[in-house]
């Protein structure tokens, strides 16, 4: 088990080689970058590349095309007739680093308006989507100095952030935040922010977030959301407004999760009447029984008393909490 792991990191290593490579060979795909205000710089510091378009491009980087374990390490896919072909054509590739500094799996990006945008490695014996976070290992410093992280959707906003000197910021990796993902940053530092897109997508992944962030909160750790306008995302905002404009919003503009939690549920229910305020307190239950941090958990179950009109004593004797 041992030597096949260290194999596939040699695999992954090999191909990140091939296609940074491939990249400089490229002009349209350099063009592509340029196009979105990316340095060769920054390109180099997230090891950007390219997969050229052709369907066995990495017959010529591996001796053996057929070796199983290039389709293990999710370079190669395999179809029914055991034909293999490259799974990444003719995209712009992103290296996912893992924490010990190997390239662990890929996100390649499209460089037109082809479906899917993105294509992700599959999950792998060194791959796990739910753990990893792109741009953790470059942004471990720079998280550790601003003593705060900033958590986005896509490997755009990450490097554009980066680009603008904004180099704190991480990406989940199109998929929903974990549970795991925030044990993972609170390692790094004790205040995350997460600022997706503006769109109802991202709106809808703001919540997911706070969700399972719940259960990992910590008295001391701050949790908080930057939401931004509907057309944007942090890529685009910092484009269009620059690295001032981003801090600002970090500045001033950041919504406590507490405070996020208690929006949405107000939003929802009406808590002028008391069958409103009940099914207000029914919501809240179930996210709030979450809360591990014995100090958060008290101040929030007083701030959903309040809301409710309710005494402490009355809705800890409602959900059974013994003081
Ligand atoms: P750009 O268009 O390059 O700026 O990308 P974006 O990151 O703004 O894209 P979007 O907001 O649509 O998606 C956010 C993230 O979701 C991406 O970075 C990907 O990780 C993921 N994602 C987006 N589209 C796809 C897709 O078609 N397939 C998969 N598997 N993931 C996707
Ligand atoms: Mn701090
Ligand atoms: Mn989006
Ligand atoms: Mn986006
Ligand atoms: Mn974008």
């Amino acid at each position: 088990r041992a030597r096949q792991a260290a194999s596939l990191v040699e695999i992954m290593q090999r191909a990140a080689q091939f296609y940074r490579q491939q990249l400089k060979q490229t002009p349209h795909a350099i063009d592509y970058l340029k196009k979105r205000g990316l340095t060769g710089e920054i390109a180099a510091r997230f090891g950007l590349g390219y997969a050229p378009a052709g369907w066995q491009n990495l017959a010529a980087v591996f001796d053996q095309y057929a070796d199983p374990a290039l389709a293990e390490a999710g370079l190669v896919i395999v179809n029914d007739a055991g034909q293999r072909y490259d799974r990444f054509r003719d995209r712009i590739m992103f290296p996912i680093v893992g924490q010990r500094g190997d390239v662990i799996g890929y996100g390649g990006r499209v460089l037109d308006a082809a479906e899917p945008k993105y294509l992700n490695s599959p999950e792998t014996p060194l791959f796990q989507k739910g753990n990893e976070l792109y741009g953790l290992f470059q942004a471990r410093r720079a998280i550790r100095d601003a003593g705060r992280v900033i958590v986005v959707e896509g490997y755009m906003d990450v490097v554009a952030l980066a680009q603008h000197g904004v180099e704190y910021a991480v990406a989940t990796l199109g998929t929903a935040t974990t549970a795991a993902h925030v044990q993972k940053l609170l390692r790094h530092t004790d205040e995350l922010v997460f600022c997706f897109d503006g769109d109802a997508a991202g709106r809808h992944a703001a919540w997911r977030a706070l969700e399972n962030s719940l259960a990992i909160l910590s008295d001391g750790s701050r949790v908080g959301f930057l939401f931004l306008a509907p057309e944007h995302d942090p890529d685009s905002y910092i484009r269009a407004f620059g690295k001032g404009a981003f801090e600002a919003l970090l500045g001033g503009e950041v919504v406590p999760l507490s405070a996020y939690l208690f929006k949405e549920l107000a939003a929802q229910h009406d808590l002028a009447s008391s069958e409103g305020r009940s099914a207000f307190l029914q919501a809240a239950h179930p996210l709030l029984s979450q809360i591990r941090a014995p100090a958060l958990a008290l101040l929030l179950r007083k701030r959903c008393a309040e809301l409710a009109n309710l005494q402490l004593s009355e809705l800890d004797s409602l959900w059974q909490i013994k003081s």
